[in-house]
């Protein structure tokens, strides 16, 4: 694929604005050919908006659509399995937002489709392609911290309060396990993989999903991550790996870093840096178009199979808890 990827966008909403956006500020490889919504009018403003030349009232039109290459699912994770299901089943290659699905059943059923057909398929884990996080990996795994022991992360805000929003919604995938626990249990198991054993605590909302969660993770090899997530407290939003031989601090915003600090017993820090725009999504919109280019189904960066072991993970967690969405 020598030409520009030709994008659709599925969902009108907070993220699907500003990944448009970004995708927008790489016009030598990207276009914005097509969005989608559940009404015509809001495809229509979206498109108008973002000068997208073709808007679809139905998500169907958008995955029939034979001038799209890819497709972004941007709906809340409720929708995830039916909207990327839809786009796959037309053969439309998929960038689904995380939470990937809301359970790992779900998650299985869209990667073995994928496979199935072929079909590119990622889950928008952007912290995963960010160049900051992809160094601290190399860091850790060139054994500048010795074996990793023990990782701290937190992702907290304090979010509308409103029953109505998706957050607070179980209809939706509420919670602050699915949309912001994703993060540190994704980080814990970029580096460590899937843990051994799940152990989790939180404080419920009266509609049921989780508002202020604990989840401690082990591994055989003796490895711990602790790890929480909240939407009820404005908690500090860092990470801290420790090893054998050393410890890595993440300052506030973990997840889209703008450098880390790698302390070793008897040396100075050590303090790393990228440049480039911290908070933008263009590094996972370039790895998507890199795997479609180069004929990859999978991403190497956010492989499917660690996306399945998250989301077995987040289960995991939801029964500790007792947070089940409808339909369970
Ligand atoms: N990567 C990141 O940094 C990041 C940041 C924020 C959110 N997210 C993820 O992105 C997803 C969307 O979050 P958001 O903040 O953009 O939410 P949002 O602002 O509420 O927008 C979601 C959009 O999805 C559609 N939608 C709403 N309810 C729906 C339903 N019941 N079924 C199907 N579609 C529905 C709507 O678009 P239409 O009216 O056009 O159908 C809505 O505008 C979530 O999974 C969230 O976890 C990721």
């Amino acid at each position: 694929m020598g030409r520009k990827v030709r994008w659709g966008v599925l969902a009108t909403g907070g993220i699907a604005a500003s990944f448009t956006r970004d995708l927008l500020e790489m016009p030598d490889d990207a276009e914005v050919v097509a969005v989608a919504s559940r009404s015509a009018a809001s495809a229509e403003a979206f498109a108008e908006r973002f000068g997208i030349p073709r808007a679809y009232g139905t998500w169907a039109e958008l995955a029939a659509d034979d001038g799209v290459d890819v497709v972004y699912v941007a709906t809340p994770h409720a929708a995830h399995r039916a909207a990327a299901g839809l786009c796959l089943e037309a053969g439309r290659a998929v960038l689904c937002e995380k939470p990937f699905t809301l359970n790992a059943r779900e998650a299985g059923e869209l990667v073995d489709l994928a496979r199935e057909r072929g079909t590119f398929l990622m889950e928008a884990m952007w912290m995963y392609c960010n160049p900051v996080v992809r160094r601290l990996v190399e860091v850790v795994r060139d054994g500048a911290i010795g074996e990793v022991r023990t990782i701290h992360a937190d992702f907290g805000l304090v979010a509308s309060d409103d029953p109505g929003h998706r957050l607070r919604d179980p209809a939706a995938g509420g919670g602050a396990l699915l949309d912001l626990g994703v993060y540190p249990v994704a980080f814990a198991q970029l580096l460590l993989g899937e843990p051994d054993r799940v152990r989790a605590d939180a404080l419920l909302s009266p509609e049921g999903v989780d508002l202020n969660t604990g989840v401690l993770l082990g591994w055989d090899s003796g490895a711990q991550a602790l790890l929480s997530c909240s939407v009820v407290a404005d908690t500090p939003l860092t990470a801290t790996v420790t090893g054998t031989a050393g410890r890595i601090e993440l300052p506030r915003g973990f997840f889209f870093p703008e450098g880390f600090t790698l302390y070793r017993e008897g040396r100075d820090p050590e303090e790393f840096r990228v440049e480039g725009r911290r908070d933008s999504y263009q590094y996972e919109a370039a790895e998507v178009m890199r795997c479609l280019r180069a004929g990859e189904k999978e991403s190497p960066l956010v492989p499917l199979d660690g996306t399945l072991a998250v989301m077995r993970t987040l289960d995991a967690v939801r029964d500790r808890i007792g947070v089940r969405y409808p339909g369970e």
